[in-house]
Order: C-alpha cells, then structure tokens, then sequence
C-alpha cells in the first residue's frame, strides 16, 4: 500500500502480516455444541476453509442430533469425532488441542459452559478445551433465562478469568416465538472475532467493563429531493467493527449509524439509524450525556443542499437548476468538544475523531491530520490515508493515532477488527488515566 505522504511521516507497516504465523496455516479447532444454532457452525466452517485455515470440527454427541458429522467432514475437508475413544492410536483428545493455534467454541451451550467451566473432560471437545494452550473463543447460544441464569452468568465469569474470550450473544428471536439475548452471533462476526484473535490473542479481554460508549458510523445522506441525494464511500465496516469489539470487550455500546454497505448489526449493541448530517447531530446530542467515550468514525456530510425540492425534480422544467447551492453543515465533532468544554456533557467524557485524508501540495497526511487534531479539539485522532484501493470500502485499514498529549502511533496494516483493537488500547488507556477515577 503506498501512502500520499511527506518523507517526514512514519509509514504504517507496509509489510506487516494480516495473518498469524505467516509461514503456515493457521490450525482452527470448531466445537459444536447441542443446540439448534448448530446449523449456523455450518456456515463457520465453511468461512474458515475459505479463509484458508486448517479446520478441525469436534462436535459434542448432542449436537450430531442437529448436523451430521458428514457434513462437517465435507465443509472442513477432515475426519470428524465425538469421543475419546475414537481413533485412539492418534490419541485425538491431546493432539487436537496441542496443534490447535484457535479453538473457536460455536454455539457454546449452557451445559457446554459449564462443562469448560469445571473443567470437565467427558467428551473430546472438553478434553480438548483441557489441553489447548492458544486462544479460545465461546460463543453462546441458548434461552434467555439460561444465559441469565446465576449459574451460567458465573460460568462465564469463570471462564473469562481464565483467559477466555466468551462473547456476548446477540439479542433477536430464539427457538420457537421468544426472544432477547441469546442468539448466536452470526458466523461471518464470529469468524471476524476468530481472525483477530489470531493476529492479536488478548483483543478481546473485558478491559471496557461497564464503559458506555456511543460509536458513529456509515455515511450521511443530503436530500436534494425526494429521490436524489449527497452522499459519500463509507461502508461504515470500521465504525461497526469498533462497535463490535467494544461491546465483546465489555462496553454498553450505542451505535448510531448512516448508511453503511451490507452489514449486520453488531451483536450485543444498541443501533439507531439516521439520515442526514443534522439527523446524525440531534441524535449524538442525545446519546452524548453521561457516556465515557464517543468515537465519531461517521462520515458526515460537510455541506447539504440549501434548498430541498418536495418533489422530483424534472430535467427541462422551469426548475431544473443550473447549480446545486450548498449549506455547511454543524460540525458534530467539534460540537460536542465545545459542549464538554462548556461543561454540558461530561468533563470526563473521552471523544475520539476519525481522519480522512489525503496528501496535497499543502503537506502530507500526517500534517494535515494534525492540524485536524489541533483544529477538533478531541482527546484521540484516528487518521486513515485515503484515496483509490485505501480505508474507503476495503477490508483491511492502516493508520496513526494521534493523541492530544503529543503521542502518534502507528496503527499497523490488518484487519478492520485488528485497527479496532488498537484504538479501543488507547481509549482504554486513556479512559484508565482519567481523572477523579
Ligand atoms: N465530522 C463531524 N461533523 C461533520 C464533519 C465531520 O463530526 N460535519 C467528524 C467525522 O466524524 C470525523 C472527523 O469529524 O470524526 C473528521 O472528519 P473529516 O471529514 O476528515 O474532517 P472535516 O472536518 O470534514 O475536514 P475536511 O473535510 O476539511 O478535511
């Protein structure tokens, strides 16, 4: 990737590896767990064979009540067992763990959970969980009351302590006519949460416990008429992506999102659509007391058009305009900056801006992200180069982050979900330093 730059800059790693262990491919066990959400590890296999990982399916006896083992030795393209005493010249339920570099835990029963969590190891999904030593990832699926329940919240509590990543479940229709939380989030996130895990294995730790954080993201539309609009690139990935991880790291996120590509709601996260740039304002406004952190990663139209025609505008009618006027919009970033400033939202309140920028003949993109900084007046500035095949659309981002104490930091090439983890670091950090904390 090259980067519009000064020769001043730092580059963010142009070489660096999205993927662990570059030199091999990464061993990936799946454990199944009996419920009915076993069909969606179906679609998890399928994405982690496309990613190119070797797969090793182990589901419990149960779940082949739900899924065939012969369908997941097709999707993985290796053997598939249930118990110890399976294949035991290869003594399976120790070497499956020890080659494992994740162990991917999807739907994570309560009856699983609790298994993992006393550990038991009855079967060799469990006496595999014994004898891993990479990252693992649970995540559950099952009845509200039975997530809610005093013994499965403690087994959670138990397995995180011990290192585990157990995910929040999403919220949504369960089995039958019910619904809240406990759906099984859907496989392309768990498989987002898997990658990361990969690249950087403690992203997912509750560092943001009890954090409220308001996250923007997607772009803002402004209307012209009532079929015509501005708008811009953003596929909102990265503002999602950031919603996703602060809430699995333990935040109570709102996300307040435009318009985005084809993107599912982040697990676990509150959503509220706008429109427009003012709808976006009104909105932030609202969501903007008494949270820790606001992360503006939206991209919000600078201007809309002065007038708004309430019908369609006709090309060779009297109306039709020669030029389009523009209007500014409120910066909404700068706003809530002045408002912390006027002591109407929080003094402690962390606010984070994004950056897009490009080089020009007026300096590189490192100068004009911090002039932007200084001119914002935020406590963290995420700076993304942009411009064809960059941030805008694609899946992989780089960058700095610039903190309003001086510090700049190269955000290293990777996933979006791996940028993410790195911003949540710094606003974690920052969030731990506040004062009167
Ligand atoms: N932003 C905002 N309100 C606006 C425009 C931008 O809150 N009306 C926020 C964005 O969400 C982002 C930051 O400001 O966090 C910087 O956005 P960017 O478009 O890069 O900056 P602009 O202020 O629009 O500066 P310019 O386009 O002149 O570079």
């Amino acid at each position: 990737m090259s980067v519009s730059s000064t020769s001043t800059d730092p580059t963010p790693a142009e070489s660096a590896t999205t993927e662990p262990a570059a030199s091999r491919v990464p061993t990936v066990v799946v454990g199944v767990g009996g419920g009915i959400a076993a069909y969606k590890a179906c679609q998890l296999v399928r994405l982690f064979s496309e990613l190119g990982f070797d797969v090793r399916v182990i589901p419990t006896e149960s779940a082949l009540h739900f899924i065939g083992a012969a369908t997941f030795e097709a999707l993985s393209g290796n053997p598939v067992h249930t118990g110890v005493f399976d294949d035991v010249p290869e003594v399976p339920h120790v070497r499956l763990g020890r080659e494992a570099d994740l162990v991917v835990v999807a739907p994570a029963t309560a009856d699983l959970l609790a298994r993992a969590a006393n550990g038991r190891a009855d079967d060799l999904l469990t006496a595999t969980l014994l004898t891993a030593r990479c990252p693992v990832l649970f995540a559950p699926a099952m009845h509200t009351e039975m997530w809610e329940h005093p013994a499965t919240v403690a087994n959670v509590e138990v397995l995180r302590q011990r290192g585990n990543a157990v995910l929040e479940p999403a919220s949504g229709r369960l089995t039958g006519a019910d619904s809240g939380p406990g759906r099984l989030p859907e496989p392309a996130e768990i498989a987002e949460f898997a990658r990361l895990l990969l690249e950087v294995p403690g992203a997912l730790r509750r560092d943001l416990d009890g954090m409220r954080i308001t996250v923007t993201a997607g772009g803002t539309r402004e209307p012209l008429d009532p079929v015509r609009f501005l708008g811009n690139r953003s596929s909102g990935k990265q503002g999602y992506m950031l919603a996703r991880v602060a809430a699995q790291r333990g935040a109570d996120v709102t996300l307040i999102s435009g318009y985005t590509a084809d993107l599912h709601p982040p697990a676990a996260v509150d959503v509220v659509s706008v429109r427009t740039a003012a709808e976006m304002n009104d909105v932030v406004k609202a969501h903007s007391h008494g949270v820790d952190a606001i992360i503006m990663a939206a991209a919000v139209a600078d201007f809309r058009p002065t007038t708004v025609s309430s019908a369609k505008i006709k090309k060779g009618s009297e109306d039709e305009p020669d030029r389009i006027l523009l209007t500014r919009n409120d910066d909404i970033l700068a706003g809530l900056v002045t408002d912390r400033r006027a002591g109407t939202i929080d003094a402690k309140t962390v606010i984070v801006g994004f950056a897009a920028e490009t080089g020009d003949d007026h300096g590189g993109v490192l100068d004009h992200a911090r002039d932007k900084l200084a001119r914002k007046g935020c406590d963290l500035l995420v700076v993304n180069a942009v411009g064809e095949g960059k941030a805008f659309e694609m899946d992989d981002n780089a960058g700095w982050l610039l903190g309003s104490d001086g510090s700049e930091r190269v955000l290293e090439l990777g996933s979006k979900a791996r940028m993410s983890a790195g911003v949540l670091d710094a606003l974690a950090d920052l969030l731990a330093k506040r004062p009167g904390l």
